[in-house]
């Protein structure tokens, strides 16, 4: 493979970036950048800033090549996002999975998932506009709603993001 390709697949956005809220770019802090997962994330630092969520494990880049190709064969149902800071550093991402239903007319609804923002960028409403982000997405894909999981700690921050609790989480761990 060609270096000019290998430069073209790293870059290579996992979903049309016209998926993106022009509003949430708009409002970003100057110089960071919000835009589709790429396969370069894993250089950029993307899974030390899920680090902040939960343990992530000893992902090699191979394993992290082989997912990554897999969710390009999904990329209509998975939607990964990365904010970059001005050098470049990725500092936030978020996850909007799209389940396909029989009920409610064979409805479409968003599960947000393993939302993060670096410790150190933490307070610069950089998770706000990951969940406005991937409203945007839901809504332009066509989902009815979007749910999400979390702890009591983190309630007030979705209340802020327009969430409103409903239900009971439960789990069987296997
Ligand atoms: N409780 C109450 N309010 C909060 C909290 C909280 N835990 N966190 C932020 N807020 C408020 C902010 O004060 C702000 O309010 P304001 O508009 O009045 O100023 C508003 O929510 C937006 O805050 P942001 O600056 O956008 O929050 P931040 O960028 O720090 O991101 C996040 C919040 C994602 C929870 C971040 O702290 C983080 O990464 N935490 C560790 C990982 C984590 O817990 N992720 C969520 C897991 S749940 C899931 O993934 C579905």
């Amino acid at each position: 493979m060609s270096l000019h390709t290998s430069v073209t697949d790293d870059s290579m956005p996992l979903f049309s970036a016209s998926l993106i809220s022009p509003d949430v770019v708009a409002q970003l802090p100057e110089g960071y950048t919000i835009r589709p997962l790429q396969k370069g994330d894993y250089q950029k630092g993307f899974l030390d800033v899920l680090r902040v969520l939960t343990t992530v494990g000893d992902v090699t880049e191979e394993q992290w090549d082989a997912r990554y190709e897999w969710l390009t064969q999904h990329n209509d149902q998975y939607f990964l996002l990365s904010i970059l800071d001005p050098s470049s550093r990725i500092v936030g991402t978020g996850a909007l999975i799209v389940e396909r239903k029989f009920i409610h007319n064979l409805g479409l609804v968003g599960h947000i998932e393993d939302i993060a923002v670096s410790k150190d960028q933490q307070g610069k409403k950089l998770g706000l506009r990951i969940i406005q982000a991937l409203d945007y997405v839901a809504e332009k894909v066509g989902c009815y709603k979007s749910i999400l999981d979390c702890s009591e700690a983190n309630e007030g921050f979705y209340v802020k993001c327009g969430f409103k609790r409903a239900g009971l989480e439960m789990a069987h761990y296997y």
